[in-house]
């Protein structure tokens, strides 16, 4: 598997990370075996997947517990990001909840630590003054932020602290990044992590209609804003989404791969991409998603897809905040 260097920090990852949101069982993802964890975190390990990403927020701790039971024995041989709650970076409330997450993993250090959601900017100061002393004490290696528009990035980068990563949702349906942020990223030389690569299961191509999606999924802003867990009150795209996801299906379809391998291969693919964080929930998943790194785009082929997802790109613009519309500025 490809190693790449996120930002400044040195720190070699592999192109394709285990997004483990789902791990410890919760409401949104339902029931989690902790053997499926285990089992998935060691043969990732053996393909050559080294970056693990969770958060302290995911499933009330659980994940980072079943991320850290996982790992015994290996610990070294992993990449650890996790993540600290937009909600919890008061100085002395984030050391704690930064030395309950080592606990919960089991480590003594964090490789990438990042602030899940933008934060008031009167915070911002002493929130990164206090990462840059946790990294000088030697809990974490490195930090990084999740969800920053222009405008947080800016405030963060103002600090003097060194970002190493900002964690974005980017996939084929999700290209909002690319027309302020992924820039402003490539000229600070900090890497991008693209959460959702497979929109939740929606770029595997399953689903023909809004209406088969189970409501957790349908939530964003990609669809009505009237359907049961979306909160972002925006009309939507559904139209245009479903086009799209015709157009990739129909490709996929003429390469002989399955859609999901097409959406990894193309996201993998563009650049200022550190990695991106796939949720593997079982063996079957993960044997199917490093099939990916056999899978080279022609620049053809990615112009293509890139034409099929542009008007979706279009019509839902460069906010990148997907859920609700309002956190990324
Ligand atoms: N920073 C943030 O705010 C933020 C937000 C969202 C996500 N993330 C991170 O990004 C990671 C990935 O995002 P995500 O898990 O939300 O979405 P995702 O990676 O787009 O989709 C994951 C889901 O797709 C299905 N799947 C995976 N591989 C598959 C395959 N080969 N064939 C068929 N289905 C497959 C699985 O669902 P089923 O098995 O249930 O069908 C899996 O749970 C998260 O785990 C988390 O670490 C970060």
């Amino acid at each position: 598997m490809e190693k790449r260097i996120c930002g400044k920090s040195g720190i070699g990852l592999s192109a394709m990370g285990l997004g483990c949101w789902s791990y410890g069982g919760g409401d949104y993802w339902g029931p989690q075996s902790q053997q499926d964890v285990d089992a998935v975190a060691q043969a990732a390990l053996d393909h050559g997947i080294n970056f693990f990403d969770t958060a302290e927020g995911y499933n009330d701790g659980r994940s980072e517990e079943a991320l850290g039971n996982a790992l015994k024995g290996r610990r070294h041989e992993a990449k650890i990001g996790t993540k600290i709650s937009a909600n919890n970076t008061e100085p002395t409330v984030l050391r704690e909840h930064c030395e309950a997450s080592l606990r919960r993993l089991q480590t003594d250090y964090i490789d990438i630590y990042m602030v899940h959601w933008p934060i008031a900017e009167h915070s911002v100061a002493d929130a990164f003054a206090t990462l840059n002393a946790l990294k000088a004490e030697g809990k974490i290696r490195s930090i990084g932020v999740s969800n920053f528009g222009v405008q947080q990035l800016s405030e963060a980068l103002a600090t003097g602290v060194q970002i190493d990563v900002n964690q974005l949702c980017y996939n084929l349906l999700s290209r909002a990044i690319e027309v302020e942020i992924l820039p402003l990223c490539l000229e600070h030389e900090i890497g991008i992590f693209g959460y959702m690569p497979l929109m939740q299961g929606i770029l595997t191509g399953i689903y023909r209609t809004a209406d088969e999606i189970p409501h957790v999924h349908a939530r964003f802003r990609h669809f009505r804003g009237d359907r049961p867990r979306a909160g972002h009150g925006e009309a939507g795209a559904e139209a245009e989404m479903f086009e799209a996801i015709d157009g990739i299906r129909a490709l996929a379809a003429s390469e002989g791969i399955p859609m999901s391998r097409l959406a990894l291969a193309w996201a993998m693919a563009k650049p200022g991409i550190t990695c991106v964080l796939v949720g593997t929930r079982n063996l079957s998943e993960l044997h199917e998603n490093v099939q990916v790194t056999g899978l080279s785009l022609s620049a053809e082929m990615i112009g293509q897809l890139d034409a099929l997802t542009e008007p979706l790109l279009q019509k839902l613009g460069s906010n990148a905040d997907y859920f609700l519309a309002k956190r990324t500025r």
